[in-house]
């Protein structure tokens, strides 16, 4: 089957290769996300756990999902099931398929909203005044059709790329949107500092206090968000891995990403909290955070429309070259695993996804009367995705990695020559990772 579909697609380039993972890490997750898990879990104390969290079990892993993707040349349902030797192993690839679909549905949602804002201000139609920003939220996102029809729009955009394949479609996008994205996050940032008391933002950001290490729930919080950050877990390095050519260094490129990723969360922390701090505003807005809180800042700030056109250019950016990977994820497996066409998988699958994300949309209007486990329907489908799939998914990769696959096998693909990094990321593999995955698991089963 799946040997008789010509040469596979590449990478053209390595950079190419980088911006496209960056792209798929770099999302809602690094802004939207990582903003409100950072004010919910007591700022810089959680900050501390979280790099500890990348650096012992997110680098670690992720140069595992390269490795196997790279390796098999194949996404990764078909990457596991022909890795493994016996019946369960050789299944640890298609709970990340899973996870991925399933954050597809509700991850156009928010990008859709994402969209909204950005046109409502590039076009001035926004309301710049105090005090409007919630009812403005409120009457948009309990609209029955105009989310719906936004996240038509951006599932369109992104299965148009998609459908042109890796290198003509998912690369070249990535190559051309990056570059904005960067000069973006800088120039906010930039604007940021300026503000008056922006100093308040940083001292929460960065000086910790410590009582909050005691919670257990900092650290769920922390393994979770560095799995979503990542994308680990979910199918999409080994996805990405698959379209490297064989000699590329992973290591390397692995710090890259995982660097890059975390620098650019900070960034827009870096962006956020001092605008929260200058304008007195209040942190527990959860989720809201980026759409009511902000553009109640920029409705008070001198030149408050064209931020806000930036911010929001900004997150629908980020978020587009997520939802490419995450649909890619899906798109890959439906075409080696059942042999569709890449156009008959990415059209259908998108309009699928698209019809699945309706529920998490109409949670915020017509149906928020409906809650699954006491909770509106997109929290419910987050955390089933974020807390339950992805760390068994996770718990699945490690354990595959660090005990069933050969330590030599498992050498030569990740492309190790020196012994101690080597030795190190073994140990990590194979004792730390699974640790902390069950452990936080278990604990996050008893905080519920
Ligand atoms: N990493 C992305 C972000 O930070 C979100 C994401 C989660 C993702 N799972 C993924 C992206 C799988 C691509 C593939 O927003």
């Amino acid at each position: 089957m799946l040997d008789s579909m010509g040469p596979r697609a590449q990478w053209r380039t390595q950079s190419g290769f980088i911006l496209a993972a960056l792209g798929a890490a770099i999302g809602l997750g690094n802004i939207w996300r990582f903003s409100y898990v950072v004010a919910d879990n007591g700022g810089a104390a959680f900050l501390a756990v979280y790099f500890g969290t990348i650096v012992l079990v997110g680098l670690p892993l992720l140069l595992v999902e390269l490795a196997i993707g790279r390796l098999t040349q194949r996404e990764a349902a078909s990457a596991f099931w022909q890795l493994g030797r016996t019946a369960p192993w050789r299944g640890a690839g298609l709970i990340g398929v899973l996870t991925s679909f399933v954050i597809l549905t509700y991850y156009g949602v928010i990008t859709g909203w994402a969209l909204k804002y950005f046109a409502a201000f590039a076009t001035g139609l926004y309301p710049l005044q105090a005090g409007t920003a919630d009812e403005y939220f409120r009457a948009f996102s309990a609209s029955p059709i105009e989310p719906i029809l936004w996240q038509i729009c951006i599932m369109s955009v992104t299965v148009g790329i998609v459908l042109a394949g890796i290198e003509g479609g998912i690369e070249r996008a990535n190559k051309i949107l990056m570059p904005v994205l960067a000069a973006l996050v800088i120039a906010l940032a930039i604007h940021s500092l300026a503000l008056p008391n922006a100093g308040h933002g940083l001292t929460f950001l960065f000086a910790p206090s410590w009582e909050a290490l005691l919670e257990p729930r900092v650290y769920l919080a922390a393994l979770g968000q560095a799995f979503f950050s990542l994308g680990l877990a979910m199918g999409i390095l080994v996805t990405y891995g698959s379209y490297l050519p064989r000699h590329q260094r992973l290591p390397a490129a692995g710090a890259v990403i995982v660097l890059g990723d975390t620098l650019f969360a900070m960034a827009a922390a870096i962006i956020l909290f001092p605008a929260i701090f200058s304008f007195g505003m209040s942190l527990d807005q959860g989720p809201g955070l980026a759409f009511v809180t902000l553009p109640e800042i920029f409705a008070r700030m001198t030149g408050g429309q064209f931020v806000g056109i930036a911010f929001f250019g900004l997150l629908v950016l980020a978020a587009l070259t997520s939802f490419v990977a995450l649909l890619e994820v899906p798109v890959a497996f439906a075409i080696e695993w059942w042999g569709m066409s890449r156009a008959k998988a990415t059209i259908s699958i998108g309009v699928t996804a698209v019809i699945l994300g309706v529920p998490s949309s109409l949670g915020f209007g017509p149906w928020s009367g409906i809650t699954l486990v006491g909770m509106p329907i997109m929290d419910a489908i987050d955390l089933v995705a974020s807390n339950i799939l992805l760390p068994l998914s996770g718990l699945a990769i490690v354990l595959f990695a660090g005990w069933h696959w050969h330590k030599a096998d498992a050498f030569a693909a990740v492309g190790f020559t020196r012994g101690w990094l080597a030795g190190l990321w073994w140990g990590l593999v194979r004792y730390l990772a699974p640790a902390a995955i069950i452990i936080i698991f278990l604990r996050s089963l008893a905080v519920f």
